[in-house]
């Protein structure tokens, strides 16, 4: 496999200008970018992730000042939101102007956007000058990428260059929000904790993948739910979610994953512990790129313990749901 993987921000810029797909590092997860004006460049995402194309993008830009070109009206409180978190892990939904192609937001008439903390993918952003489409750098519903080196194994030869900004420092995807309607609603948690998001706004509704299955968001009605699809995230060993070890029947080839050490675990079995400090952001920060490491061991299962339902540990709990899910 040939990838070319490196820093250089001008070649990443030259290759988006031209057409074509850069990875990009982002405090959340890598991003696959393309111009987001560019039908064409749009197209080679969908391909290279095998994403459907009811499942609309981000809009990634290097600075507020370029909102406008693309979005018709900021809400009142999208607007304290962005003062307050961009750069930053939150995406906001916004109406879209027509120079955002109907292919980016799967026909939808908001377009989601956000502005990345990371200097390597602001220099990008700066320099290029055009809004960057970006989903994460993995194949569709597949463990997010939150190295460069992920990348380069999952999609290699789709992509044309790899900015290699290092690990991601948040290691969730971003809290996507909308204040379209009067009371902000969180459409996907993520790496902006709720908490915070009220801190600010007040409190804001969470969308929960519902527990009936007859409300599930699936490939059929993913486009009235985005972000809410049921399977997601997923490693192809199985994975169960428990609240505490005892409820379950350990076997010897199972594989934990534990916020933090717990009492009574067998020993011949094969765990990693996220956070000896027990803080849920390092948790957050290590768990796909341990969930990688977890998938390719020789386990026939991954028993996978919950995490306390506050701060990031919400979104890990997400996560941990979708990736059960079959
Ligand atoms: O942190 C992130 O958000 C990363 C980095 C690369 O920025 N990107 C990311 O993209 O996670 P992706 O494509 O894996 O997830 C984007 C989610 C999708 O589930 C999609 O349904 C939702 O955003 N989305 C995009 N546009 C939307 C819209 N107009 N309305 C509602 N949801 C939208
Ligand atoms: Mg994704």
């Amino acid at each position: 496999m040939n990838v070319s993987l490196g820093t250089d921000s001008n070649r990443a810029a030259e290759l988006l200008r031209a057409g074509g797909l850069v990875a990009i590092p982002t405090e959340t997860v890598y991003g696959l970018g393309a111009d987001a004006t560019n039908v064409d460049a749009v197209v080679k995402v969908f391909t290279a992730k095998g994403r459907p194309t009811f499942d609309p993008l981000i809009v990634h830009l290097g600075s507020v000042d370029q909102l406008p070109t693309i979005v018709q009206a900021i809400p009142a409180a999208a607007q304290k939101l962005i003062d307050v978190f961009w750069p930053g892990p939150l995406t906001l939904l916004f109406p879209k102007k027509s120079v955002i192609p109907d292919l980016v937001t799967a026909g939808l008439e908001s377009v989601a956007v956000r502005i990345p903390a990371h200097p390597l993918a602001l220099e990008l952003l700066h320099s290029v000058g055009i809004p960057v489409a970006a989903p994460s750098a993995n194949k569709f519903g597949s463990i997010s990428p939150t190295t460069a080196q992920h990348v380069a194994d999952q999609l290699g030869d789709a992509v044309d260059y790899i900015l290699d900004g290092g690990s991601c420092s948040v290691g969730l995807e971003s809290t996507i929000v909308s204040c379209l309607a009067e009371q902000p609603e969180v459409l996907r948690l993520g790496g902006l904790s709720v908490e915070q998001i009220e801190a600010v706004v007040g409190e804001v509704f969470v969308k929960q993948a519902s527990s009936d299955p007859g409300k599930q968001a699936d490939e059929s009605n993913a486009q009235l739910a985005p972000g809410m699809l049921k399977r997601h995230y997923a490693p192809s060993t199985p994975l169960v979610v428990v609240d505490s070890l005892a409820e379950i029947n350990l076997n010897e080839d199972d594989a934990l994953l534990l916020p933090w050490e717990v009492s009574n675990i067998p020993e011949n079995l094969e765990r990693v512990v996220l956070s000896e400090r027990h803080d849920l952001n390092e948790c957050a920060t290590k768990f796909f790129a341990i969930l990688r490491q977890l998938d390719a061991s020789n386990s026939n299962r991954i028993v996978a313990v919950r995490f306390p339902e506050e701060g990031l540990g919400r979104a890990l709990n997400d996560r941990l749901e979708r990736a059960s899910a079959r």
